[in-house]
């Protein structure tokens, strides 16, 4: 039979499609693929079956993807186009008579996975993430053929015995032999519980579509989809992301993660997981076993499977329950599940225990906190690699002077003591370093008993170099008969001579004592006190440190021994310094609506002034931070806080100076009638209070709102927020808010060019105005942020207030000034951003800015709305206006005064504007440059005349910027504004690297 050739595509296309277009042949298993491209740049692919194919199976195809067509629109798949006869499939006649099925589907575009090799920690989750959605998409979809008799489905995996015979060498057969044993004996019952529905089946490295930036455009081959375990969809992506990894299970974790948030999976799938993957591999491997009896000198075939058999003997010694235990983690369930209850046990009953030395360890004046960590200060010097001895010495002299009995290594503290081979992981990066237990350095010999009943599960000599050296096991066990174990690390060799294996102990009986260098492992002489929800099947061998990438798990293993040790601080370092670790924990813990910068979150751990430094130390200049006004950390206004801190703080019901000098202080910087204050504790607080306030004067209920403000987070502020109610996840514009147009003067419905453009806005206003009182809806007030923030660094036009608030206040309603982002000399030429409108509104609120972070927030009026809030219900606030708060409000107006920090604003923001204005010219993008002293903003576009949004853009711009050690944000609807708000302290040097480094970054940005 004459094989199929290009002009016979070229034809099929036109005869049945009626699309002219040149065809390329691709490589494909059965059917003959054709990359077809017509003139006009469009993209297909033909695939023409064999005479003879299955049509049901075709139809099951072209039916799930036209049912994904509605179910999920926006999922990057191939689309079904149909011939001109509106078929499908259609139907061919070959040049030898053969009746043929054909499909033509859309291309994506891109490269394949196999090929591109991406980054899995960025490409997995976004993998994860789409075959979620696409499972999501399926879950109700069905067909005749979607049960069927197919080898690549996992369910039947026990056909792949037919060929086991053929596999190479016998141990690789003997292990897959081993994989489908346990899943078609041990587990079948829990594998026939597993929920299922019909998969794409082969999210395989050939199958997924990449950018060159790694990430996703799609999947395509739905070849393979049946009726099949819905967890066995990841499991395939898993099979193929693993190979070559140094730790494979570690590397799919976010993958498995960002799928398990889309689409939940239940606890039967997570654990199964492993599984599912083993038996995709092991399937694989079959598969080729029997292309390999059709074509026996495939050298091909032989070497594409390497990595899997590879991945299969790592698999098959991996400790599973530790694997599955990281699975689950990353699925946010407790690594261990009997780990909460266990440490609920623990904490109910924690003043039961007995102590575990001579020591008392509830007094801390006799504990001494060693840091061992990886920059600790403890360690004598960390790159001279001191001897046991010295150590030893060195630690004991420190725990000495300063009149302690005990040092206290801390639980989860990152050390770099773990020096050999021991704490290495094979062909990878990673080091086991993080400690799993507390230690208490105390002279050698002293005695060590049980803190609570339990008999001996086991005990070793792990005489190597840095192992636990003498160590017992304790096995205890909650009142609910949960079982839990306590391990004591570096014992003397004389403690194991006691002892027998289901040994009673009772608690307060002696376990041991402590051992010394070097027949302790050679450590300086102390005890490694360590708490296991579960032995992992290890015994002695269990692990006393962890690696990073493992922690999450290990934290479930081996929980903070302090629950049993009774030490009155806490014995926990610093969580270590991964992002992931922390990005995990936050999501779980904070709830997944928290959004982080950057796609690459960064750990801040230290500010000064205008820069921000993170745990590498690296440094960046903070363009973003207008609530550190005076700079980070000011250490006036810390020492003034800690200092109130140190001597009282209590609530405005008794008497205090801080208060009275604070409040005549802050209300001495607005103009009269403003002259009474409320303190609250945010900006939110602030906004939610001049509501009250103006609904109470007015005694009306109706509010004007600007388009695309933001005025807080509580549901009053909800509702007058444009910005939140007509954004994403909004109800909608409530009915007693009226909205008035943003007045942005670039985009706007009225523009820079004309002269009366404040006016005009303010008529917006008026006409709403006219509308309400048309209804009998008049105002109780209109809320404005004197500058628009989240709006895009919008400047009102000139006159712009001023109109807007006499046509307010001639219908009888309230001016109220949203000064949260703006105020405190911001603007540079005046103290708040009202000023530079001539305005003085009835209600002013303050925020971010007014306690340089601490929460601190005020209100400020004119008396007689003070007065008509006075209705006899008490205004009582906790927090607000306590001495603390006071203090620290108090020092930064000296600050913002002492540093001359407005003139600073106008000086060094007047050669940020001007320095934008020349890169204007420079580069297309900027369309826009607006602001007045430090709020600055520069608008970006892809077009000057239509204004198209960059939005993209602007966003590529705040990625490279962070590269360039520059935080940078961006705001407004369209997201397209680079928005420029830094600490008040920033200096012309500082400016002039922003231009320059924003300068080279624009000039970067190349369109996708
Ligand atoms: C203009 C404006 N008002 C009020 C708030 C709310 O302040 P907070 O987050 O302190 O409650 C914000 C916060 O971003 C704001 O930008």
């Amino acid at each position: 039979m004459r094989a199929l050739s290009t002009t016979d595509a070229e034809n099929i296309l036109r005869q049945l499609y009626g699309i002219s277009a040149s065809a390329n042949r691709l490589p494909g298993e059965l059917d003959l693929n054709f990359h077809i491209r017509t003139d006009s740049g469009d993209q297909y692919l033909l695939k023409i079956y064999p005479p003879g194919r299955d049509g049901s199976v075709l139809d099951l195809q072209n039916k799930a993807l036209a049912y994904l067509g509605s179910t999920a629109p926006d999922l990057r798949i191939p689309r079904v186009v149909t011939t001109q006869s509106s078929d499908e499939t259609g139907v061919w006649v070959d040049p030898v008579g053969a009746t043929r099925s054909t499909r033509l589907l859309t291309w994506l575009s891109g490269k394949l996975w196999a090929e591109a090799k991406p980054d899995v920690a960025k490409s997995g989750p976004e993998l994860g993430g789409f075959l979620a959605k696409l499972d999501k998409a399926l879950v109700n979809f069905s067909h005749p053929t979607m049960v069927r008799d197919y080898l690549w489905d996992l369910q039947h995996i026990d056909r792949q015995l037919e060929v086991i015979e053929q596999i190479e060498p016998i141990v690789m057969r003997e292990t897959v032999a081993n994989v489908i044993s346990r899943l078609t004996n041990d587990l079948s019952p829990q594998l026939a519980d597993l929920p299922k529905q019909v998969i794409h089946n082969d999210a395989n490295d050939r199958n997924i579509v990449l950018n060159a930036d790694g990430s996703l455009v799609g999947l395509i081959d739905f070849n393979d989809m049946l009726y099949s375990y819905r967890a066995g969809e990841i499991a395939v992506a898993c099979a193929y992301v693993m190979p070559s990894h140094p730790d494979p299970v570690g590397t799919v974790l976010p993958m498995l993660a960002a799928y398990h948030s889309e689409n939940p999976l239940c606890e039967d799938e997570i654990e199964l997981l492993l599984d599912l993957i083993e038996a995709r591999i092991a399937t694989s491997i079959c598969m080729a076993a029997r292309q390999i009896v059709d074509d026996p000198g495939n050298e091909y075939l032989l070497v594409s499977q390497k990595p899997f058999r590879a991945l299969l003997d790592y698999l098959a010694t991996e400790n599973r329950e530790l694997a599955i235990y990281r699975l689950r983690d990353a699925c946010g369930l407790p690594a261990n599940s009997k780990a909460p209850k266990i440490i609920r046990w623990l904490e109910q009953n924690r003043h039961q225990f007995a102590r575990v030395c001579d020591f008392d360890l509830s007094d801390p004046t006799k504990l001494l906190t060693i840091d061992l960590s990886v920059d600790g200060s403890d360690m004598p010097d960390a790159d001279a690699s001191p001897s046991t001895a010295e150590l030893s010495e060195h630690l004991f002299k420190k725990i000495k002077d300063s009149g302690a009995d005990v040092g206290i290594g801390r639980y989860l503290e990152r050390r770099n003591l773990y020096k050999s081979d021991r704490f290495l992981i094979a062909d990878s990066p990673e080091q086991r370093d993080i400690h799993l237990g507390i230690d208490l350095f105390m002279p050698a010999g002293e005695s060590i008993y049980a803190p609570l009943n339990g008999k001996v599960e086991a005990f070793a000599n792990n005489s190597n170099r840095y192992d636990f050296g003498p160590v017992v096991i304790l096995r205890h066990d909650t009142d609910d008969g949960i079982p839990f174990w306590t391990l004591y690390g570096h014992l003397s060799e004389q403690s194991l001579d006691r002892l027998r294996v289901g040994q009673a102990i009772e608690q307060g009986d002696l376990v041991g004592w402590v051992g010394n260098y070097p027949k302790n492992g050679d450590w300086p002489p102390h005890l490694h006190f360590q708490l296991l929800t579960t032995l992992l099947g290890m015994g002695t061998g269990i692990h006393g440190v962890a690696t990073i990438g493992q922690l999450d798990a290990w934290e479930s293993i081996s929980p903070d021994p302090n629950l049993l040790l009774g030490i009155p601080f806490r014995c926990r370092a610093g969580v270590p310094s991964s992002s992931q670790y922390l990005t995990s924990r936050r999501r779980r813990f904070l709830g997944k609506m928290l959004s982080l910068f950057y796609e690459q979150p960064i750990k801040i751990v230290r500010g000064k002034g205008q820069y921000l430094y993170d745990d590498q130390n690296n440094r960046w200049l903070d363009m973003i931070n207008n609530v550190c006004h005076v700079g980070h950390c000011h250490p006036y206004v810390v020492a003034a806080g800690q200092a109130q801190m140190a001597q009282l703080n209590t609530n405005t019901r008794f008497l205090h100076d801080n208060i009275v000098e604070y409040v005549q202080r802050l209300v001495a910087t607005f103009p009269q009638p403003l002259s009474v204050c409320f303190f609250v504790n945010s900006g939110s607080e602030a906004n939610d209070l001049a509501l009250r306030l103006a609904w109470t004067y007015s005694k009306r209920r109706d509010l004007l709102v600007v388009e695309h403000s933001y005025h807080g987070h509580l549901s009053s502020l909800i509702d007058i927020s444009h910005y939140k109610f007509a954004g994403k996840g909004g109800a909608g514009c409530p009915d007693y808010i009226w909205t008035t147009p943003c007045p942005d003067g670039y985009r706007g419905r009225f523009r820079y060019a004309d002269p009366e453009v404040g006016q005009h806005y303010a008529s917006t206003i008026k006409r709403q105005i006219d509308t309400m009182l048309a209804r009998d809806r008049p105002p109780a007030a209109f809320i404005a942020e004197s500058l628009g923030g989240v709006a895009g660094q919008i400047i009102p036009p000139p006159g712009y207030l001023r109109h807007a608030y006499e046509h307010v206040r001639a219908a009888g309603g309230l001016c109220i000034a949203d000064e949260v982002q703006v105020g405190f000399g911001r603007v540079g030429s005046a103290m708040w951003a009202f000023e530079t409108q001539g305005v003085i509104p009835d209600i002013v609120t303050l925020g971010k800015p007014i306690g340089n972070g601490h929460p601190l927030a005020a209100v400020i009026t004119r008396p007689e709305i003070a007065d008509a809030f006075n209705t006899g219900m008490e205004y009582f606030n906790t927090f607000g206006g306590n001495p603390v708060s006071c203090a620290i409000g108090l020092a930064v107006l000296d600050v913002i005064r002492n540093e001359n920090l407005a003139a600073n604003a106008t000086h060094v923001g007047g050669l940020i504007k001007q320095g934008l204005e020349s890169l204007q010219q420079k580069h297309s993008l900027i369309g826009d440059v607006r602001g007045v002293g430090l709020f600055l903003g520069a608008e970006l576009v892809r077009d000057r005349d239509t204004l198209e949004p960059a939005t993209e853009e602007a966003n590529r711009a705040v990625e490279a910027l962070k590269h360039r050690g520059i935080l940078l944000s961006t705001d407004g609807p369209l997201d397209n504004v680079l928005k420029i708000k830094p600490p008040m302290c920033i200096t012309a040097a500082d400016a002039n690297y922003f231009i320059s480094e924003l300068d080279k970054t624009l000039a970067e940005l190349t369109l996708p």
